[in-house]
Parts: C-alpha cells; sequence; structure tokens
C-alpha cells in the first residue's frame, strides 16, 4: 500500500509519500519521498506567522511540491486521460478549491498530465493549527481523492508529533515497533505544549497543558523582546549555550526568573507570566548588553526547561509510565533534551526523541498516523464528506 501524506497546519507545507507494507499492527513504512516548503524566511520578516500570508503561500506552493515528491517517489506523469468526463471534472475541483483559486489554476493545468498513481490512500491534517492553512491542505486533498478517487483520512496534527518518532536516525525505511504503555508524551511546540497520556496508538488523554502561551511561542516572544529574528528557539539557544560555554557570571545575579507553576498539583504549564518578566527585566535594566542578553537568554531557557522536565516527570510517576515521547519543534532545543535525558537515566525510563528533521512539521509523521488509523479502522472519507473540516482547535 502507498499513502500521500499532506501537512499545511502553520508554516512548512509538507508532502509525503510512505510505502507500507507487513502487519496491520507492526507495518513496515518506507519513505520513498518527503520535502518542505518552509514558509519561515517569509514570516521571518514580519517577525511572526500571519493566517492568510500562510496560506497564500501554501496554495502557491502545493503543487509544485506535489510534483516534486511524486517525481521522487517514482511516479512519472503522462498524457494519459482521466476516466472522468472533462467538463464535470472542472466543474467539481472549481467547486472544491473555490477558495484557493492560484491552486486551482495550477491544478488545472497540470491536470492532463496527472496519470492516477498507485496511491492507495491520501492523509491529511485536519487541525489543530491554524484553520486557513489547514483548508488548503484539506481542500488539495479533496481534490486529488475527487481525480483519483480514493479515501482520505483525516490527522490530528498532535497524533503525528507522537508518533514521529518511529523513523529512527534518518531511517528511509523502519517498523512501528511496539512501545511499552502506558507512554507519557511531552509535546511541545510553537501552538502547544501538552502531557499526553498514550494507553496505545490511537489511545490518547491530554492530562495537562498550557493555560496560555505554548513553550515555543514564549521562546518566540522573548527572542523578539531581545531582537533575535523568527523562530525564536533556536536563536535563544545557541545564545544559552554560548553563556553556558562561557560560564558566564556577570549580571547573573540581577537575572533571576520565575519557574511559573512549579509546584502545582495539576501537570498544567503558564508561561505567559515567563514572558512578562522578562519584558520587567529588559526595562529594569535599561541598556541591554551583549551579556545582558546572553544570560537571560540562559535563565529563561532554564526556567522553561526546569518546568517541563518537572511536571513531565511528576506525570511518568503518577501514570506508572517506563517511556517518554517527546515531540513538536522544541523538542530539537538541546539544553530540553539533555535534561530530559539526564532525569530518564536517573529514573530508569525510557525516552525517545524524534529526529532533529522530524521534530519540526512534516508529513512523514502525518502518513505514519493517517497510516495506523487506516489500518487499525479502515475507514477514510470521501473527497465530500463532512469529517474532512478543519479544526483549528482540534484535541485528542
Ligand atoms: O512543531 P513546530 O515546527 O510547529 C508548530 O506546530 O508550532 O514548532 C515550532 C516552534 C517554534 O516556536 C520554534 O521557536 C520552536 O518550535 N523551536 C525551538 C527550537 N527549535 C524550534 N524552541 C527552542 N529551542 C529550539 N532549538
Ligand atoms: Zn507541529
Amino acid at each position: 500500500m502507498k499513502i500521500l501524506a499532506i501537512e499545511t497546519s502553520c508554516d512548512e507545507t509538507a508532502l509525503a509519500v510512505l510505502e507500507v507494507s507487513g502487519r496491520k499492527t507492526k507495518p513496515t513504512f518506507r519513505i520513498l519521498s518527503h520535502n518542505v516548503a518552509s514558509q519561515i524566511e517569509l514570516h521571518a520578516q514580519y517577525g511572526g506567522v500571519f493566517p492568510m500570508m500562510a496560506k497564500r503561500e501554501h496554495a502557491k506552493n502545493l503543487l509544485p511540491l506535489f510534483i516534486k515528491t511524486m517525481k521522487e517517489a517514482g511516479f512519472s506523469s503522462s498524457k494519459v486521460k482521466s476516466p472522468k468526463s472533462k467538463e464535470s471534472q472542472i466543474a467539481k475541483l472549481k467547486k472544491i478549491l473555490e477558495r484557493e483559486p492560484e491552486l486551482l489554476a495550477q491544478l488545472l493545468s497540470a491536470l492532463p498530465k496527472l496519470t492516477k498513481p498507485a496511491i492507495d490512500a491520501i492523509c491529511v491534517t485536519v487541525g489543530p493549527g491554524l484553520e486557513p492553512t489547514l483548508w488548503v491542505g484539506i481542500n488539495f486533498a479533496r481534490a486529488l481523492s475527487y481525480i483519483w478517487d480514493i479515501p482520505i483520512v483525516p490527522v490530528n496534527h498532535m497524533e503525528g508529533h507522537v508518533l514521529s518518532i518511529f523513523p529512527q536516525k534518518n531511517q528511509k525505511q523502519f517498523k512501528v515497533e511496539s512501545l511499552k504503555f502506558p507512554v507519557i508524551s511531552l509535546l511541545v511546540s510553537g501552538g502547544h505544549t501538552e502531557i499526553v497520556l498514550v494507553k496505545g496508538i490511537g489511545k490518547y488523554k491530554v492530562v495537562g497543558r498550557t493555560r496560555d502561551d505554548a513553550a515555543g511561542e514564549a521562546f518566540d516572544k522573548v527572542a523578539r523582546m531581545l531582537d533575535l529574528p523568527y523562530p525564536g528557539g533556536p536563536e535563544i539557544s545557541k545564545l544559552a549555550e554560548i553563556a553556558r560555554n562561557e560560564k558566564l557570571i556577570i549580571s547573573s545575579e540581577k537575572i533571576k526568573l520565575p519557574r511559573p507553576m512549579l509546584y502545582t498539583k495539576d501537570f498544567d504549564f503558564s508561561f505567559s507570566g515567563l514572558k512578562t518578566a522578562v519584558l520587567y527585566l529588559i526595562r529594569d535594566l535599561k541598556k541591554l548588553t551583549e551579556n545582558d542578553k546572553k544570560a537571560i537568554a540562559r535563565e529563561f531557557e532554564n526556567a522553561v526547561v526546569e518546568v517541563l522536565v518537572k511536571k513531565t516527570m511528576k506525570a511518568l510517576t503518577k501514570y506508572k509510565a517506563r517511556s517518554l515521547i517527546v515531540g513538536g519543534g522544541v523538542a530539537a532545543n538541546k539544553h530540553l533534551r539533555s535534561e530530559l535525558t539526564g532525569m530518564c537515566k536517573k529514573e530508569k525510563i525510557d525516552v525517545v526523541f524524534p529526529t532533529r528533521e522530524l521534530s519540526t512539521d512534516n508529513a512523514v509523521m502525518i502518513g505514519i498516523a493517517g497510516t495506523l488509523s487506516y489500518l487499525r479502522t479502515k475507514k477514510g472519507a470521501r473527497y465530500d464528506s463532512k469529517r474532512l473540516v478543519a479544526d483549528g482547535n482540534l484535541s485528542f
């Protein structure tokens, strides 16, 4: 079986083709091709993601990326006619893509060359994320599903992050190994910060979440205060690492930040107060030196990581989980990785991180989540199904 996966929930347009074989419960996957077109450079000019601008970028990038991904997966285009009558097909596609005129125009011009490939299903992210951008991916999936007459599998982006750990060490071929359930998953991205109890694949319960900003969002906002470019996470992380390597002690006494909700009984987080504390700190320092910036970056990263690690450990203990899965863009953070690894070693807990490439948004993880759900339920949606709705706040 081969599947096409599409991800457009935020600022990365991502596509993948996966080949699936073997047992239904423990299939083997092969990544035939996967591509990510990042909009980071565009959004960096504005210091953040504007949904309507992101939507236009997805609409512009999807078809060229799709053609590239299909080609790399070994599907060649030819002039074979589609079995459906042309006029009715075009009318239908116009309806499906009525809100994505640019994508429609590109698709209609590519249509004569779009041979039906040996793809069995399309997996697409339906939420959570930015609704305008999610719709572009969904409508593109609907158009292809209509042309090729194959089912669509709606995928929860967060489940994608949980299951993004299977391809380790940039393997092209990997098995879905059985994990020791229950597993705790810490999902930390630009839009989410959640602790999820995973009782099995497809069985998730959010047991803790941020009450305001997501961890990645806090990194991005603090980076902005420090005049660092978007996305701020990697930039803060770099500065913090320099401060640690230099054993910077200058101004470290005045640079102290709170650890919000560190001792609360729940598994929730709050990062907006931390961000405000940084704002006050900068205001009180009056003139921000390069060393101040480094010290703030280190203290801020220490604060975020300390709370994340402490609450994750609490959840592991409470739910008697022996395995931890970390996912989302902030999972790329070196300090978080090293602190979590240290804690898990001490507590004899297995910890798995996705590869750096698959930590941030990608379509491979959407393909894995969608395929496993499709194999379990054999349920796909048709292009006109009411199940195919973008849900910006979709939860487990
Ligand atoms: O999962 P992701 O690619 O997109 C969302 O679904 O949000 O996560 C992006 C977020 C951004 O906020 C970015 O600043 C953060 O992940 N991030 C990091 C690092 N790399 C990316 N945060 C801290 N340290 C990093 N090394
Ligand atoms: Zn994400």
